[in-house]
């Protein structure tokens, strides 16, 4: 289970001493979420999965967010974190009023990693195998689309979802179109896991806020044919 814990920029010394260093990407932010994980099996994806849940809240309370897994200083977050050998601090984000006027380094990062733009339905979403496009998704449109304009590390927009169809029960197969040298070039950290859990939580959200049940559930064996570099996590199975 990931620990969260929340960092005050008033009256934190970490913050206060330019020590969660974010290289001027956030200005005065007045709140971190400050986090560890184990790192073993679904660790990462579980801590996207919760992370990803607080920034919905913050969203819904009109407050502005912004994970960061590169552009933080992670060990001396890791130190005054005390962690214990097996954990680790993935990403940090960053709640607060969302600013009216973008400095340039921002701006300039969001150019550098291509934000707002986001990949076609036609390369995310498929219909019962990978070289089908899902054309009409009916009820579950809104949840589809709620992945499709997720964040994700470095924009890079790695989840991928099969619907599949068995009678009347539907199920959605989310994998991960692994980019390597994105997913591993953070020492210990599978940044794209974090992806995935955040993709599993727009899903979710957005299936029971329409009154569509369902729960996610990793299948021992997932009824699509796939390759590398896709990797499969899990499935949405409806009841
Ligand atoms: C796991 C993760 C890590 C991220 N790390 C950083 C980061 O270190 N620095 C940064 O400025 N943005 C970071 N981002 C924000 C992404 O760059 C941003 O979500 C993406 O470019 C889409 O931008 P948009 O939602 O504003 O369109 C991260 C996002 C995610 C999901």
């Amino acid at each position: 289970m990931p620990r969260f814990r929340i960092v005050d920029s008033s009256s934190h010394a970490e913050i206060a001493s330019g020590r969660i260093g974010t290289y001027g990407i956030i200005r005065n932010a007045p709140c971190f979420i400050v986090d560890a994980v184990k790192s073993g099996s679904y660790g990462f994806v579980d801590y996207g999965y919760a992370l990803e849940g607080i920034a919905l809240w913050a969203a819904g309370a009109g407050l502005g967010s912004c994970w960061l897994g590169g552009t933080f200083n992670r060990s001396s977050v890791s130190t005054s974190m005390s962690l214990a050998p097996d954990e680790i601090v993935p990403a940090i984000m960053s709640i607060g009023e969302p600013a009216e006027r973008r400095t340039f380094i921002d701006a300039t990062m969001r150019i550098l990693a291509g934000s707002r733009n986001r990949k076609p339905w036609s390369e995310l979403f498929f219909d019962n195998q990978f070289d089908i496009p899902l054309v009409d998704a009916g009820p579950w449109t809104r949840a589809l689309e709620a992945v499709r304009i997720g964040p994700s590390a470095s924009n890079k927009q790695p989840w991928r979802m099969v619907r599949t169809a068995s009678g009347n029960k539907i199920a959605f197969h989310l994998f991960l179109h692994e980019d390597r040298a994105n997913n591993t070039a953070i020492s210990g950290i599978r940044i794209q896991e974090l992806d995935i859990g955040i993709a599993m939580r727009h899903f979710e959200a957005a299936a029971l806020s329409l009154g569509l049940p369902g729960k996610w559930t990793p299948l021992e064996t997932v009824p699509v044919d796939y390759k590398e570099p896709l990797q499969y996590f899990s499935s949405w199975i409806t009841y």
